[in-house]
């Protein structure tokens, strides 16, 4: 049985790259194990899924329509040209800046280092949370290092989505692991999940997602 047939979703994944000349870049850990693996589990459930992820190592999943960017710009461009659509799920690790000005070649040793000026990237989770186009359920992550239910809780309604999947990414946690401990918060519950693998987490959100979407109907 697919529960999810003639659903539409949308799901970011993995890291993005800011340049700051042809060869350097701020970045982060993420693999996109996490985002992969829910694309992966909403496809297996019959919805049709297009997953915008950023630079990453690992294979595009069969039967998903799959866009590469490198930036949280281009990340974004992707994610709105993909509406509408019913589920959007942001389990990218986006960069929350870029360089103000990027270098044309490669900076040089010149005595001092070299003072970068950041600027902050749009907030895509934000972005289709408030979107005209809004799918009717909106799920981020939120990836913290300290207070984690109150920082997510915080974070769920700053940006304005429905679910927060919360992670503690402390001690290298999280980040490029094969498994993960989150809690799921709703605007009335917080449900910590126990230990398991990237796989049964896409699975159990998915599963959740899944009653969500009928008693809607
Ligand atoms: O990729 P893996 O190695 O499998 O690791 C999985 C993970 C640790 C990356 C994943 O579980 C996770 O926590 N993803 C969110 C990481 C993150 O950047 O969290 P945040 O708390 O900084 O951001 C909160 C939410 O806003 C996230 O849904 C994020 O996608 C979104 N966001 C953040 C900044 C921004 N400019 N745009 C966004 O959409």
């Amino acid at each position: 049985m697919k529960p999810l047939k003639g659903v539409t979703a949308l799901v970011t994944s993995g890291p993005t790259y800011e340049p700051i000349d042809p060869v350097r870049f701020l970045g982060n850990r993420s693999s996109g194990k996490q985002g992969h693996a829910i694309a992966e589990a909403l496809r297996d459930a019959g919805a049709r899924v297009t997953l915008v992820a950023g630079p990453v190592a690992i294979a595009d999943p069969q039967g998903v329509a799959v866009q590469h960017v490198t930036t949280a710009r281009e990340m974004l461009a992707a994610c709105e040209a993909a509406l509408p659509v019913d589920v959007a799920i942001c389990a990218a690790a986006v960069s929350d800046w870029r360089a103000r000005r990027v270098s044309k070649q490669k900076i040089k040793k010149q005595g001092k280092p070299p003072v970068l000026e950041l600027v902050e990237n749009p907030d895509i989770l934000r972005t289709l949370s408030r979107s005209k186009s809004r799918p009717s359920l909106v799920i981020g992550f939120a990836a913290e290092t300290g207070s984690l239910l109150k920082n997510a809780r915080a974070k769920r309604k700053a940006k304005g989505c429905d679910w927060i999947v919360a992670n503690d990414v402390s001690g290298g946690k999280g980040f490029d692991a094969e498994d993960n401990a989150v809690t799921l918060i709703t605007a009335h519950s917080a449900e910590p999940w126990p230990r398991m693998s990237k796989q049964h987490i896409a699975r159990t959100l998915t599963t959740h997602i899944t009653h969500h979407l009928k008693e809607r109907v």
